[in-house]
């Protein structure tokens, strides 16, 4: 981490302010140049740099790169010197920097959160900066040109762009970013320059059909669906490399090009959201259709089932419960479909659609013998997990995919409608931090889920199940994790229509893909238990589920609650080996989330004291406000996001 205090600082600082009666440059700026210059390790290139003191606008040194206006640093230009190390933490202080470009140098480790606020133009091209975007950037207000392009940059982009109204070039190009598009592309109303060109973003591209773009990039990623018409009409397109979806887009999409005002009821203005509502409901209709011709409504009342996905090695985490038709799914109910409108007219549409298409979308319909080639024949070796009425196997397919497969036990079922009653329950459900159906097999006999297989195993392995190899998740990490299981259930809650309860939030449901973001697994197979505390993983479940129809919104926030006190605590959430007293966690140590002192007794050994307190205490009382046992007093998921986001912040200008 680069974060870490250089003891010089506070001489550099001291040594500044006592020069600031003569010097006509502002102390702050200064200083922040003086910790940038020693983060560099002090280049013999930047001629007139000082690592104390200075005067960059003054008269008689002349600092490479640096402009001022009177007595204020207004651009900093670097690039293409050669230069290493890192930023400093110190670039907030230069508020009339309105120029940034460092770029072709070789600067590593993470882009700083603290940068100059009021930046136009940031250039950070071409160096070997990894980790994520920071999040302050997402308050610039004035951010004109932001390049980011040919770094080690990764991990998915946060609903971070809402608020850069000038933003007109976007330049993210050759770094490793990966997940969708964030929905709030949408509001880059000034976007003209749009490069992504080779990352590994994924998903719909339908976003950007809201946007004025001139100039597109979005070669060699895995972008799926289909080119809005909107785009296409661009001259410079670049698409190549991209696994788009064949075939001509189902007619509605189309239309979508109109100008899009950024009011969200907007119907006639195509989101990615509606667009996701619509594919899902072609989808919906072509099933729904599917089994209403099958079969006649006689099925029996065990037909849907649990199952709990499971990352790799581990072979206990695999349960299996029989359930009964719970009101968040199955065909007898409203689908839970994103709360969209979708007109009858264009509903109709999509079944029409439905019933040309022989490919439905994005699922796919795989054969028995297919899986079982990509399976080794559901070789023992490639088991992930076994539960009681499914396996889950490790399917490796020619051309590098991996896929998850489980494989249902067919005596369970009554029918093959059934099944597609719960494959569909949980198609519907799409987010970036919620494990993905990807495909299903339907044959007699032969009954079987495909999700994309998450290499990095659960949450619960992590925490409680490390060994040698893996190191310890650190803060960041941690925060992030619960940022993104927090913003899954914040979908299932508040954008799913009906609201789906997920019923079973728990650490090993929480699976980690290779950048180590969260996937929430098991929703949309909410159910209902004979006997709920049983059921569920012991630890987690909040004091008024003692009956299944108890189960409400608030209580998978309780369980929320305990997983993020095991993010901290690094403990299980039941102990059966501990003196009954002390077996669950929470009540064990609720009382110590507002104690500064007990707090860092709390937190996790292996964070090795890690950590912005700040940030802790936060963290702990976000907990504290979801462990309560009065559901009323609980917050939303919403409102569990936001305070996240605030963690994130903090955590970031604490170090
Ligand atoms: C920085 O300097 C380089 C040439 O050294 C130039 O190409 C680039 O446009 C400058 N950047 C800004 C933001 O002015
Ligand atoms: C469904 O059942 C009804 C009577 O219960 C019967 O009239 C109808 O033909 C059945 N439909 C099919 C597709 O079997
Ligand atoms: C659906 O298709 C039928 C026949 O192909 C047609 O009569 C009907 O108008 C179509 N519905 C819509 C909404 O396009
Ligand atoms: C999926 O494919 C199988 C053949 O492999 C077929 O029997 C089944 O009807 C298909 N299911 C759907 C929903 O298209
Ligand atoms: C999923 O979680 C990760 C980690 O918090 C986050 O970066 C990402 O933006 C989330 N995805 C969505 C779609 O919110
Ligand atoms: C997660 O998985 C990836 C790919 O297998 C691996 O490179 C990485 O080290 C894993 N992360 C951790 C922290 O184990």
């Amino acid at each position: 981490m680069a974060r870490r205090r250089p003891p010089l600082v506070g001489l550099a600082v001291l040594l500044s302010v006592a020069a600031s009666a003569v010097a006509k440059t502002d102390q702050p700026d200064v200083a922040a140049l003086n910790v940038m210059f020693t983060s560099m390790n002090k280049p013999s290139e930047l001629s007139g740099w000082k690592a104390s003191g200075g005067d960059p606008c003054g008269d008689e040194d002349e600092w490479k790169g640096i402009e001022c206006s009177d007595s204020s640093v207004t651009e900093i230009n670097l690039s293409g010197l050669g230069l290493s190390g890192t930023l400093g933490y110190q670039l907030s202080s230069l508020k009339s920097v309105t120029k940034f470009d460092v770029s072709k140098n070789n600067f590593n480790g993470e882009i700083p959160y603290q940068l100059p606020p009021n930046v136009v133009q940031l250039n950070l091209q071409g160096n070997s900066f990894s980790g994520g975007v920071p999040y302050s950037i997402s308050q610039m207000a004035d951010l004109e040109t932001l390049n980011l392009g040919k770094n080690h940059l990764s991990g998915q982009l946060t609903d971070m762009f809402s608020q850069l109204p000038k933003l007109s070039t976007l330049d993210l190009s050759f770094n490793r970013f990966s997940g969708n598009l964030p929905q709030s592309f949408q509001y880059l109303k000034k976007l003209k320059t749009l490069n992504l060109e080779s990352n590994q973003f994924s998903g719909h591209i339908d976003v950007l059909a809201k946007l004025k773009l001139e100039d597109v990039n979005l070669k060699n990623n895995k972008f799926t669906g289909w080119i809005p018409k909107k785009l296409k009409d661009i001259n410079s397109l670049e698409t190549g490399g991209n696994p788009w979806s064949s075939g001509s887009a189902p007619p509605g999409m189309e239309k979508g090009s109109s100008e899009g005002s950024s009011n969200e009821e907007d119907d006639s203005g195509i989101n990615g959201f509606a667009i996701g509502a619509m594919v899902i409901t072609v989808l919906l209709a072509a099933l729904i259709l599917l089994s209403v011709l099958r079969r006649n409504h006689s099925s029996p009342v065990s037909s849907h089932y649990y199952m709990d996905e499971s990352g790799r090695r581990d072979s206990s985490a695999i349960d299996m419960k029989p359930l009964e038709h719970s009101p968040s799914m199955g065909s007898r109910t409203p689908p839970a479909v994103p709360r969209k409108s979708i007109s009858d007219n264009e509903f109709e549409n999509k079944l029409n659609y439905s019933r040309r298409s022989t490919d439905p979308i994005s699922l796919m319909n795989h054969s028995s013998s297919d899986l079982q080639a990509a399976t080794g024949n559901f070789h023992s070796s490639r088991q992930l997990g076994q539960g009681t009425i499914c396996r889950v196997f490790k399917a490796k397919y020619a051309d590098g995919r991996v896929l998850a497969v489980k494989k249902l036990d067919p005596l369970s079922f009554s029918g093959s409608s059934d099944f597609m009653d719960t494959v569909n329950g949980i198609s519907k459900l799409r987010h970036g931090n919620i494990s993905e159906l990807v495909g299903y097999c339907s044959e007699a006999g032969h009954y079987m889920l495909v999700y994309d297989y998450q290499r990095n195993g659960s949450l619960y392995e992590f925490l409680h199940l490390s060994d040698d190899y893996s190191r310890p998740l650190t803060w960041d990490t941690r925060v992030r994790i619960a940022l993104g299981t927090a913003r899954a259930l914040e979908y299932l809650h508040g954008i799913c229509s009906p609201p789906v309860i997920h019923k079973n939030v728990k650490s090993s449901n929480v699976l980690l893909d290779a950048d180590l973001n969260p996937h929430l697994s098991d929703c949309g197979l909410a159910f209902f238990y004979e006997d709920t505390s049983e059921s569920l993983g012991p630890g987690y479940s909040a004091p008024e589920c003692t009956k299944p129809s108890a189960y409400v919104l608030k209580s998978d926030v309780y369980s929320f609650g305990v997983v993020m006190l095991e993010l901290l605590t690094g403990r299980k959430p039941y102990d059966s080996s501990k003196p009954r007293m002390e077996q669950c966690l929470v009540k064990l140590v609720t009382s110590q989330l507002h104690d500064s002192d007990a707090l860092e007794a709390l937190a996790d050994p292996d964070l090795r004291g890690l950590y912005p307190p700040k940030a802790l205490s936060r963290f702990a009382d976000v907990i504290a406000l979801c462990v309560q046992s009065d559901p009323e007093l609980r917050p939303s998921m919403s409102e569990v996001v936001q305070a996240l986001l605030r963690c994130v912040h903090h955590k970031n200008s604490n170090w």
